[in-house]
């Protein structure tokens, strides 16, 4: 985009062009309510889960998540851009097009981030053609050795890089590339004044994501050099805690059940070679919360099939917890003999992968704590019940928890009365009181989100249906990264369907389209109650947060004194909780 429309203009364009009727231009809109459905255009479906909010002026399709405010639609629709979009409504609204504005900063991030993604672009091009040459032939050798064919690898876009040490910036630079943004973008450094190709004789992994952009690279080394890998540092469009590998394919398959989240990018392209579908990676680093929030738009639930390693073992439980926190149910994979998937699809088949069943996170934990003690001994038995009863506190549903007493009882010898006691709850209560809070706790819709995103959620969306008093929200009570940024757009002024137009990442866009569509017609009844409620909610588990981390902080401190000020914190903190709780009775 050359520049920018006034946004007064923009805004009567908006105002002026009816949602509804552009979208049934393209296809039958049924009503329910003050929403819209449909079958959604931009993916094949037999129920419709393609909504628009004649109100916001939005769609958003709760199956593939597409989602943007009028002119996006017909950018879609037409494969126009954004500008050619606003011309063609601004006509059907009888309205003259005036001459765009410049907004300098706004333009040079946007066209920043278009110029390292086409450098991006060329290069996974330049590499991928550069595995049929004869400069590419060791790396082709490599990848054909380790049981790659031509098919998988055209599919996953893998390249190889040469051991010229300016070979692509050579490319780059023909293409019109600078040396700047070259190096900006990750594919090359610079030492003084020379540049050199930052990937030389790996085997190249391009890292794309759901729109298919090329954001950055993995490199494979062909010998034992080290690093093993070389990834892509952050650049203003690669960040290896937000993206995952293989998402551009995940995104792709319809229904998917299950994500198979393993540790490396060799991993995936084996797995899939295999016919499994589903498999990501993470970007070199161990899972972070973004990355598991990212996952959870794909499929209701992920199975970490890591490697059977110490190493492998330890990070699932790291990434238990983080999908926990994130609400994303898990299973886990564990593969015999210390193999990761890619090696035991190679040596034991795709049969013996498919055959290892998954197992609960649970059951996991109790399975690696059960390998830390001596379970010969009675002490050992005693320290194991313990910490599994501190596991078991989580189990929610009563006849899983069964289960796990059950088993806990004939390993430890301790009856499951006793077992029950330990972890905290009275015997004759557990069916009626666990099934009570399981029913409590049921949200059926939005089940799979963690609470604290969705009470964020639901305060956002009241927020953009501008049906609070002023002030009582503000950017900084929402944690979520992408909901400040929308909050802050909702309170500078700017209206929904401009902030799903302007929004610089996918991730935002498709956050602002599901709080832009989210709220129920109960909720949007009395706003001003809700929000009140999700605020005391959010602070509710701020307190419980900073309860948690003080408690823990004086489990590991020394200083008596700091652990003294630690406790009088907690107490107050415990007051102040026990105080906001009273309130919502
Ligand atoms: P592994 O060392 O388990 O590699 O690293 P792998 O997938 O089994 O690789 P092959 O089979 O030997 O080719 C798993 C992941 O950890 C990151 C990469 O993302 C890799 O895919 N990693 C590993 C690095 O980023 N740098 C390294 O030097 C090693
Ligand atoms: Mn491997």
């Amino acid at each position: 985009m050359a520049g920018r429309f006034p946004s007064a203009w923009l805004d009567e364009l908006y105002a002026r062009v009816d949602i509804v009727s552009v979208v049934s231009g393209y296809l039958q809109l049924k009503k329910d309510g003050r929403r819209y459905w449909g079958l959604c255009p931009f993916h094949n479906e037999k129920t419709p889960s393609f909504s628009v909010n004649a109100d916001l002026n939005l769609y958003y399709c709760f199956g593939c998540k597409a989602g943007g405010n009028v002119v996006q639609f017909v950018m879609e629709m037409e494969r126009v851009s954004f500008q050619e979009a606003v011309k063609i409504l601004a006509d059907k609204a009888h309205m003259t097009v005036p001459e765009v504005q410049n907004d300098p900063d706004y333009e040079r991030r946007r066209s920043e981030r278009e110029r390292l993604l086409a450098a991006n672009r060329e290069a996974a091009h330049f590499y991928h053609d550069m595995l049929w040459k004869p400069e590419g032939k060791q790396v082709l050798d490599y990848l054909h050795k380790r049981g790659l064919d031509d098919g998988i690898i055209r599919r996953f876009g893998l390249g190889a890089s040469s051991d010229q040490w300016d070979d692509l910036i050579g490319h780059l630079t023909k293409k019109g590339f600078s040396k700047q943004e070259i190096t900006l973008a990750g594919l090359a450094v610079n030492k003084g004044d020379h540049h050199f190709d930052m990937f030389r004789s790996r085997a190249m992994f391009p890292i794309i994501d759901q729109q298919g952009n090329v954001l950055g690279f993995g490199g494979r080394a062909m010998g034992d050099q080290k690093p093993k890998y070389l990834n892509t540092s952050d650049t203003p469009v690669f960040n290896k805690r937000k993206g995952v590998y293989a998402i551009n394919l995940v995104k792709k398959i319809r229904d998917l059940k299950r994500i198979l989240l393993v540790e490396g990018y060799m991993d995936v392209v084996a797995v899939t070679q295999a016919g499994i579908q589903g498999a990501v990676a993470t970007l070199g680093t161990s899972l972070t919360n973004e990355q598991a929030r990212l996952l959870k738009r794909y499929a209701p639930e992920v199975w970490i099939a890591y490697d059977g390693d110490e190493a492998g073992q330890h990070a699932i439980e790291r990434a238990i917890s983080i999908f926990d926190a994130e609400g994303v149910p898990v299973k886990v994979l564990s593969f015999p003999d210390k193999l990761d998937p890619d090696e035991m699809i190679r040596q034991r088949g795709t049969e013996a992968f498919l055959a290892v069943r998954p197992i609960g996170s649970v059951a996991f934990k109790m399975q690696r704590l059960r390998m830390q003690h001596d379970l010969e001994t009675q002490d050992g038995r005693t320290e194991y019940a313990k910490q599994c009863a501190q596991i078991l506190k989580d189990v929610k549903e009563p006849v899983e928890m069964e289960n796990h007493l059950e088993a806990l009882s004939v390993q430890t010898g301790f009856s499951k009365e006793v077992l029950m006691a330990q972890i905290g709850i009275a015997p004759e209560s557990m069916g009626q009181h666990k099934a009570a809070q399981v029913r409590k706790d049921y949200t059926p819709k939005r089940s799979r989100l963690p609470e604290t995103y969705k009470t964020e959620q639901t305060l956002l969306a009241l927020l953009a249906m501008d049906k609070l008093p002023q002030g009582t929200v503000k950017a900084e009570d929402f944690s979520n990264q992408a909901f400040r940024q929308i909050a802050g757009d909702i309170l500078s002024g700017k209206k929904p369907a401009q902030i799903m137009a302007e929004a610089e990442t996918d991730e935002i866009r498709q956050a602002a389209g599901e709080v832009f569509t989210v709220l129920s017609d109960e909720e949007k009844k009395n706003p001003a109650a809700v929000a009140k409620d999700c605020l005391r909610h959010l602070h509710i588990q701020r307190l419980q947060e900073q309860i948690n981390e003080l408690t823990e902080f004086m489990r590991g401190a020394e200083d008596a004194s700091a652990k003294e000020q630690a406790l009088k914190e907690v107490m107050q903190l415990s007051k102040e909780l026990a105080q906001l709780k009273q309130q919502g009775r």
